[in-house]
């Protein structure tokens, strides 16, 4: 008898937006004796694994936490390292166009100079159109360093009389963030163990549901991310009301 082929069934609420704080690459790498960098490189596959995951279930946005402001304090060689794997990506991304996902950059980018600036621009140029999953690589992000940028370009505008500050509301605040357009962040996976924010996504996760999870960001596969899936479905989202 032929074997029946079971069937993907998406979970009745699907998030979204998802955000994932890919943490835990350096443990992984210690476990095996291996230098940290060789956690990030398997970590820079698990991301991509788990993009094109999302995409497949029909998710719309996900943001993953690629290095944050903070990063720039770990050792130059971990710096280089995750910059390269970046520039692998982005070189790499013509190949992926058939995946139809829409590829944007959150973060402060000033940071990272001019030849890197325009390949980003050109990724997401040219996927600008795309239908599928669109991918949020939060790079020298920070939550608060975003609303701080936030606020300063609304100040501008109230210096130049084009904005009274009484008609400031959240919706204002939210149009000026790196997110601006998008739905607000709905379920934050945290593999690893860790049970921080760590500066990852502060406004747009308000009404968030965190899950954090026992295993490391190169050892997450498909089925973590079902597991994740499953919970937020189970979880009773009230938003403040009863
Ligand atoms: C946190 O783990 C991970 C990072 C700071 C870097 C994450 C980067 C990647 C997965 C590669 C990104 C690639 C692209 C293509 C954008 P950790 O180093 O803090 O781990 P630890 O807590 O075990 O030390």
């Amino acid at each position: 008898m032929a074997k029946h082929k079971q069937e993907k069934q998406a979970p009745a609420v699907l998030p979204k937006h998802i955000g994932i704080i890919m943490d835990g690459n350096g443990r992984w790498a210690k476990l095996r004796g291996l230098p940290r960098f060789a956690g990030h490189k398997i970590g820079a596959k698990t991301f991509k694994t788990i993009t094109r995951y999302c995409n497949q279930v029909g998710v719309r946005y996900l943001t993953v936490y690629a290095f944050s402001t903070e990063n720039w304090k770990r050792p130059q060689e971990e710096v280089d390292a995750i910059l390269k794997l970046l520039d692998e990506y982005l070189d790499d991304a013509e190949n992926f166009k058939k995946e139809n996902v829409r590829t944007r950059f959150i973060g402060d980018l000033s940071a990272l100079g001019e030849p890197f600036i325009q390949k980003i621009r050109h990724v997401e140029e040219m996927s600008k159109d795309f239908t599928g999953l669109t991918l949020n690589i939060a790079f020298n992000y920070g939550g608060r360093d975003e609303i701080v940028r936030g606020v300063r370009k609304i100040a501008e505008r109230c210096r130049a009389g084009e904005l009274d500050p009484d008609s400031i509301t959240e919706e204002t605040i939210s149009s000026q963030l790196d997110t601006a357009g998008q739905p607000d962040v709905d379920l934050i996976i945290r593999p690893s163990g860790e049970l921080r924010l760590s500066n990852f996504m502060l406004w747009q996760s308000a009404y968030a549901e965190y899950i954090f999870m026992d295993i490391l960001w190169p050892d997450f596969a498909e089925r973590d991310l079902d597991r994740a899936l499953a919970e937020f479905a189970r979880r009773n989202r009230r938003f403040g009301g009863v």
